[in-house]
């Protein structure tokens, strides 16, 4: 039996009245721009992050972008961040004018290593931007503790409803961070039928200035004080997310529960390292991607048995041709260049079926003789 690393069909079925009646109510409402299915999903995900303020926007790229425009961030700034991340993420830096500079990730959890990061500040930096990769926090409050006057931007594109523990609270994905920012790309835990993105802040100045930002820079209609983008969040794609939303939690446990019983039957193979999560976080498991050596002959394995997997990400972005430009060689990360060569992401979604995942745990043993 072929097991997808992804059924957005299952899902998709499971939920499709639902949907289809939030859908259809803005199509006979004929209202598609803002409005309020977006203004009720805002603050749906403000809600979810314990943060004051939630504004749409298009996607979890321009989000990024608008998350630097709001902090005044432009060419001649510096900005830290991971190089084992989505393009999007040092993309949107570039974009905004300013140098993108990396720091290594830690082995174990992926996460922007925060003494790393902490090295490569200079008087120029103005943000560092941490990627809560594959659905766990990155350690957020030691970001602060080691560099307390740089605003945190949280990459939360993967995490949307992961929670980490500290100052003896459960702290939400975006939540302490400057801006927290996500993504509704549909393969995410909460995804749109669509692009969408959303940011969260604390701050009124800087969601005064996101609203702004995503629509032109319009204080109010043809008045302009700054140049921003047209970036909103699609009406039907928040039409479409709230109908959702309710279902993420749940959706996120399984995910959770399928991840408990991967490492269980994985954790005999001693080529294999399952995920590792920091014990402060309870990860939603956006993916959930193993270490092996033989990586690409595990891949090949999987897939002539039809089971789905994906390389996230294959090359870190300091040798991305395009960042040729900020002089990285290769060597310069060496936890995110073996991670890019060892990583192997397996099915996860929460409609995957007992039976999908041992025909999974089964092939991936038979690789390793077991
Ligand atoms: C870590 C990360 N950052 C940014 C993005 C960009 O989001 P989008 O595809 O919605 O533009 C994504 C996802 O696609 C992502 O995984």
């Amino acid at each position: 039996m072929p097991v997808p690393l992804l059924d957005l069909k299952a899902q998709h079925a499971r939920i499709r009245e639902t949907v289809m009646r939030a859908m259809m109510k803005v199509v006979d409402d004929q209202t598609f721009i803002l409005g309020k299915p977006v203004e009720d999903f805002e603050g749906q995900i403000a809600a979810l992050s314990h943060t004051r303020f939630a504004i749409g926007c298009a996607n979890g790229s321009d989000a990024l972008l608008l998350a630097l425009r709001a902090l005044d961030i432009e060419a001649g700034h510096e900005v830290i961040t991971t190089p084992f991340t989505f393009f999007a993420t040092a993309g949107a830096i570039h974009n905004s004018g300013a140098k993108t500079v990396f720091a290594d990730i830690e082995p174990d959890t992926f996460s922007l290593d925060p003494a790393a990061a902490a090295a490569v500040v200079t008087s120029s930096t103005r943000a560092i931007m941490p990627v809560d990769l594959f659905g766990q926090i990155a350690p957020i409050e030691r970001y602060a503790d080691t560099m307390p006057r740089v605003p945190v931007i949280e990459d939360a594109a993967q995490s949307i409803g992961a929670r980490r523990s500290f100052d003896g609270e459960w702290r939400m994905a975006g939540e302490r961070a400057a801006i927290g920012t996500f993504s509704f790309f549909p393969s995410k835990n909460l995804g749109g039928y669509g692009d969408g993105g959303m940011l969260v802040t604390q701050s009124d100045h800087l969601a005064m200035r996101l609203r702004r930002l995503r629509t032109h820079g319009a204080i109010k209609t043809y008045v302009h004080e700054e140049i921003g983008y047209n970036s909103r969040l699609d009406t039907l794609q928040a039409a479409v997310l709230s109908a959702k939303l309710p279902f993420l939690a749940e959706w996120s446990a399984a995910r959770r529960a399928h991840a408990a019983y991967y490492d269980a039957a994985l954790a005999d193979v001693p080529e294999i390292r399952t995920p590792a999560i920091d014990g402060a976080n309870e990860s939603i498991y956006n993916q959930y991607t193993i270490r092996t050596e033989p990586r690409d002959a595990l891949q090949a394995h999987l897939k002539a048995k039809e089971i789905g997997t994906a390389i996230y990400y294959p090359i870190p972005l300091h040798l991305q041709q395009c960042f040729a430009y900020l002089g990285y060689k290769q060597g310069a990360f060496p936890e995110a260049e073996r991670a890019s060569k060892e990583v192997l992401s397996l099915p996860v979604y929460p409609e995957l079926t007992q039976s999908q995942q041992d025909e999974v745990i089964a092939a991936v043993r038979s690789f390793f003789g077991r």
